[in-house]
């Protein structure tokens, strides 16, 4: 296993020490929660009650595979917990998610929790976000014009493919992946952002996390 899939392995597994009995827990997406869905489907075979609602249908997926109870906004107003990964974390905690593709749904989980915990390795943390290409939601209809009015925001911005074929997320919608290379103000970009027509989401995450769990070489390190 590659150190870096071990980082995340070690933070996943960590991260379920935060779960407690009874608690409802969003469960964010990526490789990161992959390790802490199946180390909570142990806990949960083990007699751990909680039920999950998870951030994109992948994540549901997994949580099916290991057993996690699930339920949905139709049933629960808010969440005790959501633990999710991201692509890029600041000193303050603002963050870039999105990588995957399911920031928008990852968004109204994380927000809807009473705390909210990011899990990472190492590689994840930087002084200013940027270097890693923001992610933005477009509605698909006339997403060409949505792009070069993003553009004019300052940035070059690139429909997402995978395999040659673009990529549809979720709620239907495209990706474009916008790269500013230094993002200074990320609550300024992301109002401006959602002010253009088409853009549905950004995958700037700016006070919403409370702690960072980082995977180390040498251990687990929370930051506060
Ligand atoms: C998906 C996300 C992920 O949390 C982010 O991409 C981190 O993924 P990984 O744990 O695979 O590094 O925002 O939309």
């Amino acid at each position: 296993m590659e150190h870096v899939d071990r980082q995340k392995q070690m933070v996943g597994e960590k991260a379920v020490d935060y779960i407690e009995n009874g608690m409802l827990v969003g469960l964010g997406s990526g490789s990161t929660m992959y390790y802490m869905l199946k180390e909570l489907g142990k806990r949960v075979k083990e007699g751990l009650h909680i039920r999950g609602v998870p951030s994109s249908i992948r994540t549901e997926n997994w949580a099916k595979e290991f057993g996690i109870p699930l339920t949905d906004f139709s049933e629960v107003e808010r969440l005790d917990i959501a633990i999710d990964g991201a692509d890029e974390i600041d000193p303050n905690f603002n963050l870039i998610k999105g990588g995957g593709g399911s920031l928008l749904r990852e968004k109204i989980v994380d927000a809807a929790a009473d705390r909210f915990i990011v899990v990472a390795d190492e590689s994840k943390l930087v002084n200013h976000l940027g270097a890693f290409p923001l992610p933005v939601e477009v509605v698909r209809f006339g997403w060409q014009l949505t792009k070069k009015q993003i553009e004019e925001l300052g940035c070059s911005a690139v429909l997402r493919e995978i395999d040659d074929e673009v990529f549809v997320t979720n709620n239907n919608n495209y990706i474009l992946d916008c790269r500013f290379d230094v993002i200074k103000d990320s609550e300024k970009l992301h109002s401006q952002l959602k002010s253009l027509l088409g853009v549905v989401e950004t995958g700037l995450f700016f006070n919403m996390a409370d702690e960072v769990i980082i995977g180390r070489n040498d251990g687990a390190e929370v930051l506060k």
